[in-house]
C-alpha cells in the first residue's frame, strides 16, 4: 500500500464555493493502490500549488501526489507551471497515455496540459479538472500505477 497526497486546484474550492468532487472521486477510485494521507484544496496560484506539492512530498514522503484542476487554457490554470517547477524528472508517458485514451473520448482532450515528474521518491500526476475527466484518465493509468511506484522505493 502507498501514501497518497490530493491537491485540488480550485479557486472556488478553496474558497468553500464548490464540492470538490474530482477529490472525492481519486480518492474513491484508488482504495486498492494505497490510503489517502493528505488532502488539500489549493487556489490556483502557482507558488501555493508548489508549496503543497514540495510539502507533500519532502516533508510528508507521500508515495503519490495527484493534483485536480487548472490543466487548461485559461488564465488561472497554471498546475502544470507549479509541477514543472518543483520535479526532478519528467514521467512523460503518463499524460501521453491519459490524452491518448481521452481523444477517443472527446477531442477536447487535447486541451489539458496535464505533465507528470518525480520529486526524489515521490510521483506528481496532474489530472484535469472535472469529475468525467479526473475518471476517464484514472482509468487509463492505474494498471501501471502499482509497478511504478514499486519500481521508485
Ligand atoms: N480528459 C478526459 N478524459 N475527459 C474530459 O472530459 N476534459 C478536457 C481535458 N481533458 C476532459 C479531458 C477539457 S474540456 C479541458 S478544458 C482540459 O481537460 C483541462 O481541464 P482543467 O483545466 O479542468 O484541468
Amino acid at each position: 500500500m502507498f501514501s497518497i497526497g490530493i491537491v485540488t486546484a480550485s479557486d472556488k474550492g478553496s474558497r468553500g464555493e464548490r464540492e470538490d468532487v474530482s477529490g472525492r472521486i481519486i480518492a474513491e477510485m484508488l482504495t486498492e493502490l494505497g490510503t489517502v494521507k493528505h488532502y488539500l484544496i489549493v487556489p490556483d496560484e502557482q507558488n501555493a500549488l508548489s508549496e503543497a506539492i514540495v510539502d507533500m512530498a519532502d516533508k510528508k514522503q507521500i508515495d503519490l501526489i495527484l493534483t485536480t484542476g487548472g490543466t487548461g487554457l485559461g488564465p488561472r490554470d497554471v498546475t502544470p507551471e507549479a509541477t514543472l517547477a518543483v520535479i526532478d524528472r519528467l514521467v512523460p508517458g503518463i499524460p501521453e497515455a491519459m490524452r491518448a485514451k481521452s481523444l477517443t473520448i472527446t477531442s477536447r482532450a487535447m486541451l489539458s496540459r496535464a505533465v507528470a515528474g518525480m520529486r526524489g521518491r515521490t510521483l506528481i500526476i496532474n489530472l484535469p479538472g472535472s469529475p468525467k475527466g479526473v475518471k476517464e484518465c484514472l482509468e487509463v493509468i492505474l494498471p501501471a500505477l502499482e509497478h511504478g511506484l514499486a519500481i521508485m522505493k
